[in-house]
């Protein structure tokens, strides 16, 4: 595009997240054999862990742990943190520390009641003198990249937000990502991509602008409405894991490359799977992430429907193996043998 990406890099204290484009926090999903996925697919920009509660880390077994595994290729990754006290921070900083994490998020927007019960998520919008202490602790205790991913609260009320947001920028915050929604919004309601524009112009660090983007439209037309520094994507990444790509090379002012064959690419998760997780923790994984892969057709439900109702890896991937050749024709490009399926034992249910 003449005059070059629509988007310069974001630098955040030494860290250069190219092109800024950051693959908002799943819970459930953005694990290391999704961030494997997306990177195979061409995603750069900034990864992330799913939210990680920074009362448990400390007691995590690091070496086997689920949540903080993770392979050389998902770099630079965030890890966010759930917290709701200023005296779980410094222990789960440690633990970040010693992971080699590129960035630490804090988690302000989590609408869950587990979180809230807490005090954590977006109860700490509410508890803007505790959400000063943590972040002011963090501060202290870590030199990295420090984020925090918001929603816009309560109520449509600009002069809460701007203090919270100031607040946070004050602390020492070094970007703040908005979900263009009220605490109380359904994922169903079209984001308020202006409110993080909002945001944009009252603070000096970075802004993320995330919530409903799931074409190469919807990512111009967050921008424009935004004027943020930068795009967070979650579950369009989850429908169309290359998806990071594509909104990489809009911001190019590029056109995305040809979608990979939807057969393979589910199939690639499921070998992901199998290398990163114990058997019983890999079909779970896969469901989650089904749901939303699922949508690219027209009839994925009943894609969803046969993972769901599935006993093991094996019988998932022999139920999907059957629904492409259905959708796709036999040509549907599926390896017969992979790793996931022979580690799986097709048809038996995992131990
Ligand atoms: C399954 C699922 C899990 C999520 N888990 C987290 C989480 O762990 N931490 C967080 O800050 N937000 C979490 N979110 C919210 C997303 O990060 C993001 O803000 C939201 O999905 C809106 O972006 P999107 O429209 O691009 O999906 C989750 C969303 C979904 C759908």
């Amino acid at each position: 595009m003449p005059g070059g990406p629509l988007l310069p890099a974001l630098l955040l204290r030494g860290l250069r997240v190219e092109p800024p484009v950051l693959l908002a926090p799943m819970a459930g999903l953005t694990h290391t054999a999704f961030r494997r996925l997306v990177r195979e697919l061409g995603a750069g920009g900034l990864l992330t862990t799913e939210m990680l509660s920074a009362r448990s880390l400390p007691r995590e077994d690091r070496a086997h742990s689920p949540y903080l595994r993770r392979t050389p290729s998902e770099r630079p990754l965030s890890y966010q943190l759930l917290v709701a006290d200023p005296a779980e921070v410094a222990p789960a900083l440690d633990v970040l520390h010693a992971e080699g994490a590129d960035a630490c998020d804090l988690n302000m927007g989590c609408p869950a009641p587990q979180a809230r019960r807490r005090g954590g998520g977006s109860r700490l919008m509410e508890r803007p003198d505790v959400a000063r202490a943590i972040v002011a602790e963090a501060r202290r205790r870590t030199g990295l990249p420090l984020t925090a991913k918001i929603r816009l609260g309560e109520r449509l009320e600009e002069a809460p937000l701007r203090e919270f947001c100031c607040m946070l920028e004050a602390e020492g915050i070094d970007l703040v990502t908005v979900h263009a929604r009220l605490r109380g919004e359904p994922y169903g309601r079209r984001p308020r991509w202006d409110w993080a524009g909002k945001v944009k112009q009252w603070l000096r660090v970075p802004v993320v602008a995330n919530g409903g983007v799931f074409d190469e439209t919807d990512a111009q037309r967050c921008l424009a409405a935004s004027s943020c520094d930068g795009i967070m994507v979650g579950r369009g990444a989850a429908v169309r894991p290359w998806f990071l790509a594509d909104v990489a090379a809009a911001l190019r002012g590029e056109t995305p490359a040809a979608p990979p064959a939807l057969p393979a690419v589910y199939q690639r998760f499921a070998v992901l799977l199998g290398e990163s997780f114990a058997p019983e923790r890999r079909l779970g994984r896969l469901k989650e992430f089904t749901r939303y892969f699922a949508q690219s057709y027209a009839f994925g439900h009943t894609l969803t429907s046969a993972i769901q109702a599935s006993r093991s890896l094996g019988e998932a991937l022999d139920r999907a193996q059957a629904f492409f050749a259905a959708e796709e024709g036999s040509g549907a490009p599926w390896i017969a043998g992979d790793r996931a399926v022979a580690a799986a034992s097709p048809g038996s249910p995992d131990p």
